[in-house]
């Protein structure tokens, strides 16, 4: 019994001094940036930046200015904070940043995905061809299908619809934009009442899985969550298995598109469930939080609404809806909503907080724009956390934390894109789809389902909050870093659609 015990004593002090390793000898090196490795040996700042990734954040450039370098859980991550000094990191030719190694761990763990190298060349090339263009306009046209099916039932508009209904804000815009962005995806079947009872258990699965998420990346869930997680990711290998869904009508070209190009790889059929399940993911994860976003900042600047209202009733006409008709509306009219846009760039400008990620491959020498010069070390990764660094700027956006619908209108009615620090115009002045290779390939088709949205609720509905003086809820701080942010907590509000006159 005594042996064992000293055995496993043993054992003990030799896996905690493994794992402090890095955060024991690690010593900073002449031209390294400030380093900082935190209170607590191998996890460094690690429960801080989890709990609050933008108070840590700002406490850290406070201390050590525009750059420096963190332990967190046994990596460091150089963060760099000045957004004029971004274009070495994100403009990197040649490869001494890498996105994909890393990624690729992140995948696997969540998705249980296993990546090719092809991959990154697939799903952009993909996206290029069906999430945008040509491609976009005949998706954009299943969408506003998918939206009148999933918002006004299976046979349009029932006579009985017109009273207030009443549901979280949040809680609609995330389960409506779900519902009909996976049916528009992965396809329908002809019986749209069943397809609408399954992507509506299929979302409170999602929600369940995104609930954990953000711990689950951190690796901090209780033993029984992680028993919950691994249930979760077998019910969206089987739900959205190849076999099941090629069964459907109308997958999406985008989605059959990989597939094939997955088979034609080789690629198991188990690890094409995988692949869906990671595309899932990235389709349905941000829009739904986002849409909630600029939905609430619309209810609460009765100027922003009146403005987007003005410019649907110039594009769409005064619609209403007669008893079974659906919505009719020329997604074409999305080309031509400036006001509107301005409104979504705002929207995600507050609203989302992506981390950019890359691994220094070999040693790199950054040069940032007040001519300094850094030197970051191969096997760190550098961070860029742009929420902080451009979209919080008062020198970038002046008075950063208010909701202006118009900031990014000029005063001709045009598209400002004209922002500016020390004087120089600034390339990266809202970053809320990442930037350089790893920008997010889905986001002309994000932009448009989201204002296709936007448009029919504002054009078809009265919309009101239950209780007028309710503030717009706070961030979930436990939420930053991972995309598109969410509320800490819902907000009540009600809508109906509007009588036909
Ligand atoms: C508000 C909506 C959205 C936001 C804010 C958003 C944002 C982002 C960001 C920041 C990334 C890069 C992540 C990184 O650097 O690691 C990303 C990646 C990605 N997004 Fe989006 N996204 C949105 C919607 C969509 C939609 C609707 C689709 C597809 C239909 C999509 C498809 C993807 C894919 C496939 C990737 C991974 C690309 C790769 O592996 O290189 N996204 N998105």
């Amino acid at each position: 019994m005594v042996l064992w015990g000293l055995v496993l004593g043993a054992l003990l002090v030799a896996v905690l001094g493994f794992l402090s390793l890095p955060g024991l000898f690690r010593q900073h090196r002449p031209q390294e940036p400030p380093l900082d490795k935190g209170p607590v040996p191998w996890l460094g700042h690690a429960m801080a930046f989890r709990i609050n990734m933008v108070e840590f954040l700002r406490r850290m450039q406070a201390k050590h200015g525009d750059v420096f370098t963190v332990l967190l859980g046994g990596q460091y991550f150089t963060f760099v904070m000045d957004p004029l000094s971004f274009g070495p990191i994100l403009k990197d030719t040649q490869r001494r940043l890498d996105f994909i190694e890393y990624a690729k761990e992140l995948v696997l763990k969540v998705f249980g995905y296993k990546p090719l190298a092809e991959d990154y060349h697939m799903i952009h090339s993909t996206s290029t061809k069906h999430l945008m263009g040509g491609g976009l306009e005949e998706l954009n046209e299943v969408m506003l299908d998918t939206l009148s099916l999933v918002m006004l039932g299976p046979k349009g508009r029932r006579p009985s619809a017109s009273g207030w209904r009443e549901d979280g804000l949040f809680h609609f815009c995330y389960n409506t934009l779900f519902k009909a962005g996976y049916l528009s995806l992965f396809g329908r079947t002809p019986d749209a009442a069943q397809d609408l009872l399954e992507a509506e258990e299929l979302f409170v699965e999602f929600r369940r899985f995104d609930v954990l998420f953000p711990r689950f990346v951190y690796s901090v869930l209780w033993p029984r969550e992680w028993r919950h997680v691994g249930r979760l990711q077998r019910l969206f290998h089987k739900v959205l298995s190849v076999r099941h869904n090629l069964q459907k009508e109308g997958v999406s070209r985008w989605i059959l598109d990989m597939l094939q190009q997955l088979q034609a790889l080789e690629v198991a059929p188990a690890m094409q469930d995988k692949f869906n399940f990671m595309m899932l993911w990235a389709s349905q994860g941000n829009t739904g939080p986002a849409s909630f976003w600029a939905l609430m900042f619309l209810l609460k600047h009765p100027d922003a609404m009146r403005a987007v209202k003005e410019e649907a009733t110039k594009v769409l006409g005064k619609a209403s809806l007669e008893a079974t008709q659906s919505f009719c509306c020329d997604p074409g009219v999305l080309k031509h909503t400036p006001v509107l846009d301005s409104v979504m760039e705002e929207s995600l400008r507050l609203g989302a907080s992506p981390t950019l990620l890359r691994a220094v491959q070999v040693d790199f020498n950054l040069k940032m724009a007040s001519g300094e010069e850094y030197l970051l070390r191969r096997g760190d990764k550098v961070a860029i956390f742009p929420y902080l660094s451009v979209q919080m700027d008062p020198e970038i956006h002046p008075e950063p934390t208010k909701f202006k619908y118009d900031r990014f209108l000029n005063p001709d009615g045009s598209r400002k894109v004209d922002f500016r620090k020390r004087g120089k115009k600034i390339p990266y002045y809202n970053m809320p789809w990442g930037a350089g290779v790893s920008m997010c390939p889905g986001r002309h088709f994000a932009l448009s389902e989201m204002k296709l949205f936007i448009l029919l609720m504002v054009t078809y509905f009265e919309v009101e909050m239950v209780d007028p003086d309710a503030p717009v809820p706070p961030v979930d701080p436990r939420r930053w870093g991972f995309g598109t942010t969410q509320p800490s907590h819902d907000v009540r509000f009600r809508y109906r659609l509007r009588s036909a006159e």
